[in-house]
């Protein structure tokens, strides 16, 4: 029988990049998006293969693996973290998430990927070590990650998250609608996180104070999500893409759709993740769902997936 690990993409509902400057920022884990990871018995040293990249193998000897390709690093990472230097397998990856969007693909393949070989050991992955091993892995998709990407996709929980401070899982007390368009441009995250670390060496005042903008949204938002007010929800979140249009994180493919999910009656739109390619999210409300849908596709995505999330905060 195959042995599986899943993980789902995400999408950050605010704060993205001001996370980076220990602001605060709130992220959605997309449950019906998802990586998978399958283990198949073999006889030959332990290879990994995935449907999405070139498929990169470790050797009977992980310390000799390329620790530069992240799916060889969290394979690595992961044996070594139960004391096991060769394995014997085959891994397969299958994921549904669109790469380098800002859906965490990397992050979801990671903790899959983590998954599927702690069940080929028949051993125990506590979630907050798997948390620990995937941002190992993040670090090198994204250079100086802030770790709100592994958390979500980790826990697979709404999550309230600041660096360097406890993560708190959020309740969503009345369904959130989301719709979430794919521009189908893949954009490197690193990249815009340097350039946004060189807005602030060029211009601190401005690009601090756009951050620190951000941050209260975040703060704000919790409270609206917490009480299930979507219209100012959806308002935070117009209001949040701007702040990263005048950080230039955004495109002219990204305003497209921020501008037909508001005219097709979203209560909200912005841009999620990285930014520049990607993603935009738009909050709904079931009448207006099919309207926005449709305005998304003439409007240029590539593909556009619905989500909704509910449900009382968990303790991890
Ligand atoms: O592009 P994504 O989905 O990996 O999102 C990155 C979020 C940033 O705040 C831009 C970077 C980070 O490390 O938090």
């Amino acid at each position: 029988m195959a042995l599986t690990g899943s993980a789902p993409a995400k999408a950050i509902l605010f704060g993205e990049h001001a996370v980076v400057y220990g602001y605060p920022a709130i992220a959605l884990p997309l449950p019906d998006l998802r990586a998978y990871a399958e283990y198949q018995s073999s006889d030959q040293p332990l290879s990994i293969t995935s449907d999405h990249k070139p498929p990169p193998s470790i050797s009977s000897s992980p310390a000799v693996a390329d620790l530069s390709d992240p799916l060889g690093a969290m394979a690595r990472h992961t044996l070594r973290y139960f004391g096991i230097c060769q394995a014997r397998g085959r891994i397969h990856i299958r994921s549904h998430i669109p790469v380098a969007s800002g859906l965490g693909s990397g992050a979801a393949v990671s903790a899959a990927l983590g998954r599927a070989i702690a069940a080929m050991l028949g051993r125990e992955l506590a979630k907050a070590d798997l948390n620990a091993l995937v941002y190992e892995v993040e670090k090198l998709h994204h250079g100086s990650p802030s770790g709100i990407d592994n958390s979500v996709v980790v826990y697979e929980k709404p999550v309230y998250f600041q660096k360097e401070c406890r993560l708190d899982f959020l309740a969503i007390p009345t369904p959130l609608h989301l719709v979430v368009a794919d521009t189908g441009l893949a954009a490197l995250t690193r990249e815009t996180v340097a350039h946004v670390r060189q807005l602030r060496a060029n211009q601190p005042e401005t690009a601090n104070a756009i951050l620190r903008q951000i941050g209260s949204i975040a703060e704000r938002a919790r409270s609206h999500l917490e009480s299930g007010e979507a219209r100012r929800l959806g308002d935070l979140m117009a209001r949040n893409h701007r702040l990263l249009q005048a950080l230039e994180l955004s495109s002219p493919v990204l305003d497209r759709l921020f501008g037909a999910a508001l005219s097709a009656g979203a209560l909200g739109a912005k841009l999620s993740g990285g930014g520049r390619g990607g993603n935009i999210i738009a909050l709904v409300d079931e009448s207006t769902s099919a309207n926005v849908e449709r305005a998304l596709w003439l409007a240029g995505a590539q593909q556009v997936f619905k989500s909704t999330l509910y449900g009382k905060a968990t303790s991890p």
